[in-house]
């Protein structure tokens, strides 16, 4: 499986100096950045999209990981591509044919991945599971940061190991010095974290602390 890693997620960061938190985090250790893109319809919550994407991409070479929650996501991959995403996150609830959707972001060139919210049943991915690099459990519904660990994903996690051994897992949602290594030992590969960062001054001394749980 892949070096596990940890993702700083740009949710609660100061959305005032993005450039200088991507800084920030590329010092503190982060190699990928999580972009939770919302469009207060699929949830209730907005954020940001394209423009906020290709603002990121003129000052960073880490790799873009965007997590679309919104409700038309093949509407907007292209767009999101040409922004500069390198990986493309579509919920697996908010489209009906999960397994065309991911092929129609493979054929744009970037990695795909699905996501699932923590009620929804890993019996949903079955189809599209062929088409992707990569499953994203939650472990809050998506939405909002600073939620509280819903420990189904872990069983998400280890089903999902021990049948597909090479594909790709990520979790987000609550992780932190005490979530982490459970994940990690339920087989997943890459944390998105963003309390447990944002809410602490120094992201090199938060990011160090969860990075030694999961290569131990
Ligand atoms: C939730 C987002 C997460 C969130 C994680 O909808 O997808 O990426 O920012 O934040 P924490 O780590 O605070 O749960
Ligand atoms: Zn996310």
């Amino acid at each position: 499986d892949a070096a596990p890693a940890v993702l700083p997620s740009l949710l609660l960061c100061d959305f005032g100096d993005l450039k200088g938190e991507v800084a920030k985090l590329h010092d503190a250790g982060a190699r990928v950045l999580h972009l939770d893109v919302m469009d207060g319809h699929f949830v209730p919550n907005m954020t940001y999209a394209m423009p906020i994407v290709s603002g990121l991409r003129r000052h960073t070479d880490m790799p873009l990981d965007v997590h679309l929650m919104i409700s038309d996501p093949l509407k907007y991959a292209g767009p999101m591509v040409d922004a500069g995403a390198d990986m493309l996150t579509f919920h697996v609830e908010a489209v009906r044919d999960a397994a065309e959707t991911a092929a129609r972001i493979r054929d744009l060139g970037v990695s795909v991945g699905v996501a699932l919210n923590p009620e929804t049943p890993l019996g949903s991915l079955r189809e599209c599971l062929a088409n992707v690099d990569m499953v994203l459990v939650m472990s809050v519904e998506a939405g909002f940061g600073g939620q509280k660990f819903n420990p189904i994903a872990l069983e998400k996690l280890q089903t999902l190991r021990s049948e597909f051994p090479d594909l790709l897992l990520q979790i987000d949602g609550g992780i932190d010095a005490t979530t982490i290594g459970p994940a990690r030992a339920a087989g997943c590969d890459l944390f998105v974290v963003g309390s447990a960062i944002f809410k602490k001054g120094d992201y090199k001394a938060a990011i160090s602390t969860l990075d030694d749980q999961i290569r131990s």
